[in-house]
């Protein structure tokens, strides 16, 4: 497909309903699992203009940053620290209304004030984690975990 996204307004639901098969097209026939994860994190930040949009991805025993948009962020993060520490040691998403309120939250950026993580698993292990800033406090509900885990599921994991 032709590498532009069709930016919609509207409910956060139709946004998700318009962007999922765009990303879908986007990944279609690319078997690089950079080139998807930076086309996943810019979909994403171009719909909704999140804070940040990105991945970690598990290495040697710790999450190490990958493709992402947004401003600069921490590098490495260790098992169980941090709200993707967390996520990866539960296996499951994490979605925090109010950062501060978080015992043990990560701040890369101090504008950020609420967070989703979801976890990227194949084969029962945690391969990676996509992580969302918002400037927003409570910007994250169950809308967003549904369509990012959708999302997720669309990568191919070799
Ligand atoms: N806040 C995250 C760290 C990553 S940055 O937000 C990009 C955390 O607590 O794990």
């Amino acid at each position: 497909m032709a590498e532009d996204l069709h930016i919609i307004s509207g409910t956060k639901e139709e946004q998700y309903k318009a962007l999922v098969p765009q990303i879908k097209a986007l990944l279609e026939g690319e078997p690089d699992l950079i080139a998807n994860l930076a086309n996943i994190s810019g979909a994403l930040k171009e719909q909704f203009g999140w804070l940040w949009v990105g991945f970690y991805i598990v290495k040697n025993e710790e999450l190490v940053l990958g493709p992402f948009q947004g401003p600069v962020a921490c590098t490495r993060i260790r098992y169980g620290k941090g709200v993707c520490g967390a996520a990866w040691k539960e296996a499951t998403t994490l979605i925090v209304p109010d950062v501060e309120q978080f015992p043990g939250h990560i701040a890369c950026s101090s504008l950020s004030k609420s967070e989703i993580v979801v976890p990227v698993i194949r084969g029962n292990i945690v391969k990676a984690l996509l992580d969302v800033d918002s400037t927003s406090l409570e910007e994250f509900d169950t809308t967003d975990q549904q369509y990012l885990e959708e999302i997720i599921s669309l990568i191919e994991w070799n």
